[in-house]
């Protein structure tokens, strides 16, 4: 898996998420709460805004036509396909 780079843009905080990390994960460890269930991408508890950067959707909650908007995604499985995505966080 590829590491990347989430900005948070209500506080301008930038968080790195690892190779071996889900966004989830790497925004817990750096204190940021969102909210979480399955954490297998199915029940659209995490669901997060998108303001830019394209994500790479792992998700099965989303249809494929809103993973194509790709203005959400469920940052417990899903990822970025380049090295940045801005967050509504
Ligand atoms: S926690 Fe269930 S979809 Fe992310």
């Amino acid at each position: 898996m590829n590491a990347f780079i989430v900005e948070l843009a209500r506080s301008g905080r930038e968080v790195r998420v690892h190779e071996d990390q889900s966004v989830l994960q790497a925004l817990g460890a750096a204190g940021v709460e969102v909210p979480l269930s399955c954490q297998q991408g199915v029940c659209g508890t995490c669901l997060t805004r998108v303001l830019a950067g394209e994500v790479e959707h792992w998700d099965m909650y989303l249809t494929p036509e809103e993973q194509a908007v790709g203005d959400q995604f469920l940052p417990c499985v899903s990822r970025a396909a380049g090295e940045r995505l801005v967050l509504d966080l």
